[in-house]
């Protein structure tokens, strides 16, 4: 058991940067804010810093790390990058994008799961860029969660999760997309989205001509289906909830909305709706959590995860969620609410 500490980044950044390169040139893991969300980091070079994450974490082993570096040049060193990748990196990095690249020898097996490529993403986190610079040491970082919980985007989701199993947690407030990063295979011929988030699928095809987006963004893996990212495996950001996507015309939809809504407290559930603070009034006197001030799909992306730890958080038994059109990064938040509803989706004419 760790005695963990958290340094508030916006009061003492040179401190907490201090403190967690000794940690991690200890082999020891350190929570660190990015840009997507928290991620629980440990020196990718060392097979025991490593195992320290999975333990940490509850992972499952055959699921693989992103690992994260300062420079096109650090990740060249990882892994191959050719002409067309080496576009690609210089467009989007720093930022939201992991490339997963022909892995190079030096990166221990136990960062890619026994996979002979690696995840690799520069990230625009002030404090971790410049622990990987102090440190010369490439970090491992998954989400910081429990595994099975949605990912943090707030320092105390760290230490709901994680509190006395790593001995630093760095603060640095909200994450400021809130999804995590755009996973893009680059091995393959054109370019392939296995995770969708910030970098959207458009933004890509506008620099590279053409993108393939795997299938099990939106569907579920079938049971002989081979999945083309370890990590959809995985039942994710569920909360205890039941949870509902209903999709349809407006009117019918919230008429649906309401009609199981009511089902459910005349049964004892707990429900909730999830809407946008324009459409409120549609719902009566019933519960609503809002997920965004108008149409917002950054804002619905933001506050999506703490939206749904707050629901096992305040006991809701029920939730209901409109299907948001999946352009842009409505297909990162689709991909990660269709996944929390176990793909319960209801069709509304
Ligand atoms: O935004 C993010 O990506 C955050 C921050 C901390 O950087 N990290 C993150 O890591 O979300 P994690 O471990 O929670 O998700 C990594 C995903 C998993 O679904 C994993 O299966 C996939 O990336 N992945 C990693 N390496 C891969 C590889 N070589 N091939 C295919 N998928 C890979
Ligand atoms: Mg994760």
């Amino acid at each position: 058991m760790y005695n963990t500490k958290t340094i508030d980044l916006s009061i003492d950044f040179e401190n907490g940067v201090k403190q967690a390169s000794n940690y991690i040139k200890k082999d020891e893991l350190v929570a660190f804010p990015t840009e997507t969300v928290y991620g629980l980091g440990a020196n990718a070079f060392s097979g025991d810093a490593v195992a320290k994450i999975f333990k940490a974490k509850g992972r499952p082993q055959d699921n693989p790390l992103i690992v994260h570096v300062d420079s096109i040049e650090m990740a060249s060193k990882l892994a191959y990058i050719n002409d067309d990748a080496r576009k690609i990196l210089e467009e989007f990095w720093p930022g939201p994008f992991t490339a997963v690249l022909k892995k190079k020898d030096i990166v221990p097996a136990g960062v890619t799961a026994g996979l002979d490529s690696v995840g690799i993403r520069m990230p625009s986190s002030d404090a971790m860029l410049e622990v990987i610079k102090r440190t010369r040491c490439p970090i491992a970082a998954p989400s910081a969660n429990k595994s099975g919980s949605p990912s943090p985007t707030e320092a105390y989701h760290v230490e709901n999760d994680l509190v006395g199993r790593l001995p630093l947690i760095l603060d640095g407030g909200s994450c400021k997309y809130g999804v995590e990063s755009t996973v893009c295979d680059l091995t393959t011929h054109i370019p392939l989205v296995l995770r969708p988030g910030a970098i959207t699928v458009e933004q890509i095809k506008e620099l590279t001509g053409s993108v393939e987006v795997s299938p099990n963004i939106l569907t579920p893996l079938l049971s002989n289906e081979k999945p083309t990212s370890p990590g959809m495996k995985y039942k994710h950001y569920a909360p205890h909830a039941d949870v509902f996507v209903i999709k349809g015309e407006k009117k019918s939809l919230v008429a649906k909305t309401n009609e199981m809504y009511d089902e459910d407290i005349a049964n004892g559930d707990k429900p909730v709706i999830f809407c946008f603070k324009k459409d409120v009034a549609y719902f009566g006197s019933r519960n609503v959590m809002i997920q965004g001030g108008n149409d917002n799909i950054n804002e619905v992306a933001k506050y999506l995860f703490k939206n749904l730890r707050d629901i096992d958080n305040l006991g809701y038994t029920k939730v209901y969620f409109e299907s948001l059109p999946t352009t842009g990064m409505g297909l990162a938040v689709m991909n990660r609410i269709i996944r929390a509803a176990g793909f319960k989706l209801i069709l509304v004419k």
